[in-house]
């Protein structure tokens, strides 16, 4: 276990023989008992992904996403979404003193950075999106993983948020304390519609998914609806709202085009969230 303030921080777990790592007290190698070390780079993150791992067929975002969604999210445009998922997370978790919250899929991290507690970790299988995430954020720890395979204990941490991620129930039952929260946020129904029809010729509305429906491990507790305008008059910020959405890989031949007629004259689309909450149940 590794102080961090006064709260102890929960040490990352060694994805090779699977036995808690500790950190060097230099502070620049996590290593285990069986001698599997991973140095902490230079941004503060750890690397926990193993070669293999690496091959997924969706390995994670690009830098290009990354960098169009740290753009993006600088604006401002969608601190409300960012405060949403915090007031979950706490609402979920309570007045406990000492919250360790995980981001499982936090890219760039603004998102994480809005979360309020004493111990904030954040996961995600792009590199350049944790080295981006950790940079900014001195006080959370960082480490590409997966959430597939979560480099925790079990029961090691309060809460969990995904935002617009990966949600693999069995992994987060298993690293949520019974008792404790798992925060998603997930596309509501015209999430995003003004831009999908610049992009399809007839845009559905988005089924709507909660990611933890189903499971026998989680009672949902709340599902909120966050919807906000958000208004882009510039056409570099559309086209990075543009390159951060999945939508990016049905892009038409004249998508440039496209976004120049968009941006012509203030463009507003909606952002519709669906943040919903569920309780970790105390049977397995
Ligand atoms: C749509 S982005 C959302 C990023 C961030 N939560 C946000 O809202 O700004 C999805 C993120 O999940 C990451 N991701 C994809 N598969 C993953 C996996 N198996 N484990 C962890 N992260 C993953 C991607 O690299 C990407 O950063
Ligand atoms: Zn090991």
């Amino acid at each position: 276990m590794v102080a961090a303030g006064p709260v102890v921080a929960p040490a990352w777990r060694c994805p090779v023989c699977r036995s808690l790592l500790s950190l060097s007290g230099d502070r620049r190698v996590w290593s285990c008992d069986a001698g599997h070390d991973f140095d902490v780079a230079r941004e503060g993150y750890v690397n926990l992904l193993l070669a293999g791992q690496h091959r997924s067929r969706r390995p994670g975002d690009s830098p290009e996403m990354v960098r169009a969604r740290r753009r993006f999210l600088a604006t401002g445009h969608y601190d409300a979404l960012s405060e949403a998922v915090a007031a979950a997370a706490a609402d979920a978790i309570g007045t406990t003193q000492s919250a360790v919250l995980l981001d499982v899929g936090c890219g760039e991290g603004h998102h994480t950075r809005a979360l309020q507690a004493d111990v904030v970790l954040g996961i995600d299988v792009s590199k350049v999106a944790v080295a981006s995430a950790a940079r900014a954020h001195p006080a959370g720890r960082y480490a590409v993983a997966s959430g597939a395979d979560v480099p925790l204990a079990d029961a090691s941490v309060d809460a969990a948020v995904v935002v617009f991620g990966p949600a693999v129930p069995g992994e987060l039952a298993r690293v949520v304390r019974p008792g404790g929260a798992v925060v998603a946020a997930h596309p509501g129904p015209s999430h995003l519609q003004e831009l999908r029809a610049l992009v399809y010729p007839e845009p559905h509305p988005h089924e709507v998914k909660p990611p933890l429906r189903g499971s026998a491990r989680f009672e949902q507790l709340d599902a909120a609806a966050v919807c906000f305008p958000v208004e882009v008059a510039d056409r570099d910020i559309l086209s990075d709202l543009f390159t951060m959405t999945p939508y990016r890989w049905h892009a038409p031949p004249d998508m440039d085009r496209r976004l120049d007629e968009a941006t012509a004259r203030p463009f507003t689309t909606v952002a519709d969230v669906r943040v919903t909450s569920y309780r970790r149940l105390r049977a397995p």
